[in-house]
């Protein structure tokens, strides 16, 4: 399989704070990969660094296809409320003639199951159906390489279920390559053929991980598959050596009997 994102010491640094301290990894053409890492580890600027939206401060980024598109968490602030649902996932494809415009657009949105919503207006929407706008947007440019951060945070717990099927459906159906980036260990194994663990900031690679799981996957079977529970308890616990503060509670409890200790004796 050929590579179609490498990323080789990657490194940013925003004034004298260091958010990335040197990443090299490789996606290849086909795989949906995970990056999981705790909550202001530098997640975000990655994904801003691989679609040039920063330039980072040292390192590269190589991405062997032209087209790349990217599905943020605040899908309330990704579509523009005064454009339909139509409007909405035809604006990337501005430079295309309308008819293919259009044609494209009403065939993302059937793909994502909104092909009857096409001219509503995003906040007539629930969260979950503007969430799917926002991937019909995305799969309707035909990106090489599908950038994706914490896609599902925003909805609720079954609607989250709902579109983590949805993307592992329009991945296989579609053959995209993906690059997902999650705080939430469960959803990476769900959704990952590989896993990237990273540390607290600044993010380092502390893992990359094959999900050995079937292609097929389904949310009671295989969150409840032995190979599941195995992995996620992997990445809990590489996540936990990676990061810099203390844990409170073990912390608390160790207090607690130096404590007792010192009154008995
Ligand atoms: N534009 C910015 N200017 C300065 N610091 C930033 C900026 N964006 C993010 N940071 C800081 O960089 C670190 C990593 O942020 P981010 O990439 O958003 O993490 P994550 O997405 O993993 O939660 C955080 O400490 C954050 O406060
Ligand atoms: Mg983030």
């Amino acid at each position: 399989m050929s590579n179609m994102l490498e990323v080789a010491d990657l490194g940013h640094t925003y004034g004298d704070h260091e958010a990335i301290g040197g990443l090299s990894f490789t996606v290849r053409a086909g795989e949906l990969v995970c990056v999981v890492g705790p909550s202001g580890c530098g997640k975000s600027t990655l994904l801003r660094t691989i679609s040039g939206l920063v330039a980072p401060s040292r390192g590269d980024v190589s991405l062997h296809g032209s087209h790349l598109a990217v599905v943020f968490q605040d899908y309330s602030r990704s579509l523009f409320p005064w454009l339909s649902v139509q409007g909405n996932v035809e604006f990337p494809l501005r430079s295309l003639p309308r008819a293919e415009r259009r044609a494209r657009a009403a065939e993302a949105l059937e793909w994502v199951g909104l092909g009857g919503a096409a001219r509503k207006r995003p906040w007539q929407l629930s969260g979950g159906m503007q969430q799917r706008v926002a991937i019909a947007r995305a799969l309707a440019y035909r990106p090489s390489l599908l950038l994706m951060d914490e896609p599902f945070a925003s909805v609720d717990a079954q609607t989250r279920f709902e579109l983590e099927d949805l993307l592992l459906r329009v991945r296989r159906e579609h053959d995209t390559t993906v690059l997902v980036v999650t705080h939430d260990i469960d959803e990476s194994v769900y959704l990952g053929d590989r896993i990237l663990v990273l540390s607290g900031s600044p993010a380092r690679l502390v893992a990359d991980l094959e999900v050995p799981l079937p292609a097929e996957r389904d949310q009671v079977t295989t969150r409840t598959d032995e190979a599941f529970v195995e992995l996620r308890s992997k990445v809990a616990r590489l996540l936990n050596v990676g990061k810099p503060t203390m844990d409170v509670e073990k912390w608390a409890a160790a207090e607690r009997e130096s404590l007792s200790e010192t009154v008995s004796s």
